[in-house]
């Protein structure tokens, strides 16, 4: 696949794309031994690209919807020896990292990827991309807490956005609900401290959907690699 060649600078992790644009533009980079100027010229994985006389690095692109179990932690180490998201993804040679995080004891849709730029796209606050949780709580919820988080609940003094939120369940008798939650914020605890706000403890909670993506198909553990239409998808949201 080829891309452009700022991309493919700022892809090997050695700038930002804008930077990237400046070195090309101040001709320091070449491309099969020739200084290219030119931004947005297209390169693919055989070329070689050098800055400043130094060959880059070139890795190629993988991005993977993963089925989190609990009791994972979303990070690549853990000092207390938990296991990590990348304990499943032990035979790669390039340099997975998750898409944001979910908390240890959160299952659900955590995306894993090494394309950089993907994912400041994903985590930016302006792309507010939707995500779909189902948390189990304590208590049944009522009509006026659900107004509350629909129109914002205060977290660290601020009004969350607003979100969507549908009732799967009522136990009336062991007083839980099952409720889903639709947000694009994506703060520290934000669902569980959303619930908190309005009186409910978050006794479980999973991550049903990212964007327009699901769990379709995948056991809790399992991933698949998105297609290059998923991804373009994704880019362009
Ligand atoms: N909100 C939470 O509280 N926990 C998560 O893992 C994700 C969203």
């Amino acid at each position: 696949m080829s891309e452009r060649l700022q991309r493919a600078i700022a892809q090997a992790g050695i700038t930002s794309r804008r930077k990237a644009e400046e070195l090309i533009t101040a001709g320091r980079v070449t491309v099969n031994n020739e200084v290219v100027t030119k931004l947005g010229t297209k390169v693919d994985s055989h070329d070689h690209i050098e800055v400043d006389q130094v060959p880059i690095q070139r890795e190629s692109i993988h991005t993977y919807l993963f089925y989190k179990p609990r009791q994972v932690i979303s990070s690549v180490k853990d000092n207390k020896g938990r296991k990590t998201v990348l304990d499943f993804f032990t035979d790669f040679s390039y340099r997975l990292y998750p898409v944001g995080r979910l908390d240890y004891d959160t299952s659900g849709l955590l995306l894993m990827t090494n394309d950089g730029e993907l994912a400041n796209h994903l985590m930016h606050p302006k792309n507010k991309i939707p995500k779909v949780y189902v948390a189990k709580i304590k208590g049944n919820l009522k009509a006026p807490e659900i107004k509350k988080l629909v129109h914002g609940v205060m977290i660290d003094h601020k009004l969350s956005a607003p979100a969507h939120v549908k009732i799967l369940s009522n136990d009336y008798e062991k007083k839980t609900s099952i409720v889903q939650l639709t947000i694009h914020e994506g703060h520290y605890h934000q669902v569980k401290r959303m619930f908190e706000a309005v009186g409910h403890y978050v006794e479980k909670l999973s991550r049903e959907k990212y964007a327009f993506l699901t769990l379709e198909s995948l056991n809790s553990g399992e991933f698949r690699e998105l297609s290059h239409e998923e991804v373009y998808k994704l880019r362009s949201l």
